[in-house]
């Protein structure tokens, strides 16, 4: 019996790759919602993502095919396809089957990451999560980055932010931090104040996550009042029903001081050591759909119902979602 009752795999943009895994020219296989999936970036530099198989013969186009011009090319006969996954060329005739087309995937590019949509029913994505910018108003990019793969199931890793009190019981943090959360028709935002005792001092810090659709996490810091200089986009990504891919990238201005680069490669050390006390518990919890809760708890049921909209197959007329009003739960 599966260890979660809903769907592995919600309507949402994932994280597939980052942007420096591509090369101009290269292609690369993927294995994301259960699917075999070819990612390749043409010459003009922009990322494609199609179903993995040739309506030919089969081949798998991302286990020696080559890009051609904007083209990724089967290695088994030489069928071209582009980026709709339209078969443009054929090496040995002009007449061209107008059913050779394989099924091309929503990508996006920001911040050094890759990420492609996936929709139950095949509809196209009815939101978009922001490009993370610095005071300059210029694109974040990547200084550090993790992956982790996680026997668990994305909501259970999403969950884990409307969840303050594994903060101190889990993670050893000195107190529960005290949350508010609120919630519209793609994000769900926590704000958090906690104390930390570091030697003799006492420290107040400050967070504000952002959850973004399904499975993207947005994170700001603040200690002392002083904004941390970076940003953590977490993605929680479904590989299949039983596993995702936990990504972690710090993001900064594209020149940062030495200061500014021991600061973010100091909480990176953190962060990864704090992620993995939660991957011990996600690899082997179950999802009860009906939790004994108690007073304290961060708001897990509105969580949930808020996640549901994830789960609609067809695009949601928002006017007919009912969506719970934002409450300050502690
Ligand atoms: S299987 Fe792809 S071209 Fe023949
Ligand atoms: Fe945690």
């Amino acid at each position: 019996m599966s260890r979660f009752s809903y769907p592995a795999f919600p309507n949402s943009w994932f994280q597939v790759a980052w942007s420096d895994e591509l090369a101009i020219g290269e292609v690369k296989p993927l294995h994301y919602f259960g699917r075999d999936l070819v990612a390749f970036r043409g010459e003009d530099s922009v990322v494609h993502v199609l179903d993995a198989h040739c309506p030919h013969l089969g081949a798998n186009l991302a286990m020696g095919g080559k890009v051609v011009g904007n083209n990724v090319q089967c290695p088994f006969h030489g069928w071209c396809f582009d980026g709709e996954g339209k078969c443009t060329s054929i090496p040995y005739t002009t007449k061209i089957p107008h059913k050779a087309k394989v099924n091309n995937w929503p990508v996006r590019e920001a911040n050094g990451i890759i990420t492609v949509y996936f929709h139950a029913a095949g509809k196209s994505p009815n939101f978009e999560i922001p490009v993370i910018k610095g005071d300059d108003g210029e694109d974040l990019i990547v200084h550090e980055k993790m992956k982790w793969r996680v026997h668990c199931r994305s909501r259970d890793l999403v969950e884990n932010l409307v969840d303050p009190v594994h903060i101190k019981f889990l993670h050893g943090n000195t107190v529960i931090p005290e949350a508010t959360f609120a919630w519209g028709d793609y994000s769900f935002d926590i704000h958090t104040i906690g104390k930390e005792i570091v030697g003799e001092q006492e420290i107040e810090g400050r967070t504000h996550f952002s959850i973004w659709g399904a499975g993207c996490l947005i994170l700001n810091i603040w200690s002392e009042g002083q904004k941390l200089p970076f940003v953590t986009c977490n993605y929680m990504s479904p590989v299949d029903e039983e596993y995702v891919d936990f990504y972690m990238s710090l993001l900064s201005d594209k020149a940062v001081d030495e200061t500014t680069k021991q600061i973010i490669s100091s909480c990176s050390e953190k962060w990864k050591s704090g992620a993995e006390e939660d991957i011990i518990i996600w690899n082997h919890k179950i999802s009860p759909e009906r939790p004994i809760l108690c007073e304290g708890d961060g708001p897990i049921m509105q969580f949930r119902r808020w996640y549901s909209q994830f789960f609609i197959s067809e695009l949601v007329d928002k006017d007919s979602f009912n969506i719970a009003e934002p409450v300050a739960v502690l």
